[in-house]
């Protein structure tokens, strides 16, 4: 009896570590799953299925990846990780209520931040590719 109480403690803290690292498949996450912040990420090592922190590009921070569910990206801060994007297209942060939005960077091909002339709001364009102030 003495002897199982003591293999389960000897066992107890690598499943508590299993359970805090463990990963399976080329999944990968933010630092306390938030979006933003960190200029790491969490890549999943699928051979040994633990956690391996990587680095976003300098100047970049983790999103998680809207357009693949458990994985990540990198972008520039306050671009609310909308992704990558493509030659001149920009779209409102909050279309009509301030006048915030997100130009795309075609250097970079990430959006960065703009925003509108004091006083004026963003509007998305009829075809959703580009924004104008009024
Ligand atoms: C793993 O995922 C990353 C980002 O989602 C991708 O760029 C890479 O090609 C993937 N690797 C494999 C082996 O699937
Ligand atoms: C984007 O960059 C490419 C390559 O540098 C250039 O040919 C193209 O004209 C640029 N497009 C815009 C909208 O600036
Ligand atoms: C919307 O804006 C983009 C980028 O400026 C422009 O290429 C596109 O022609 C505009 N669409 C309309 C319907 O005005």
């Amino acid at each position: 009896m003495v002897r199982i109480i003591a293999t389960l403690l000897a066992f107890a803290p690598i499943f508590a570590m299993a359970n805090q690292q463990g990963c399976t498949g080329n999944t990968s996450m933010c630092p306390n799953s938030q979006d933003g912040v960190s200029s790491t990420y969490l890549q999943c090592n699928s051979w040994t299925q633990q956690y391996v922190t990587m680095s976003c590009p300098s100047g970049q921070v983790c999103y998680a990846n809207p357009n693949s569910p458990g994985t990540v990206m990198c972008g520039l801060p306050n671009t609310g990780g909308q992704g990558k994007c493509t030659g001149n297209t920009a779209k409102c942060t909050a279309p009509g209520q301030t006048g915030a939005y997100l130009q795309c960077e075609n250097w970079s091909g990430q959006y960065v931040s703009a925003s509108c002339p004091a006083g004026l709001k963003c509007y998305n364009n009829d075809s959703n590719t580009g924004v104008y102030c009024n």
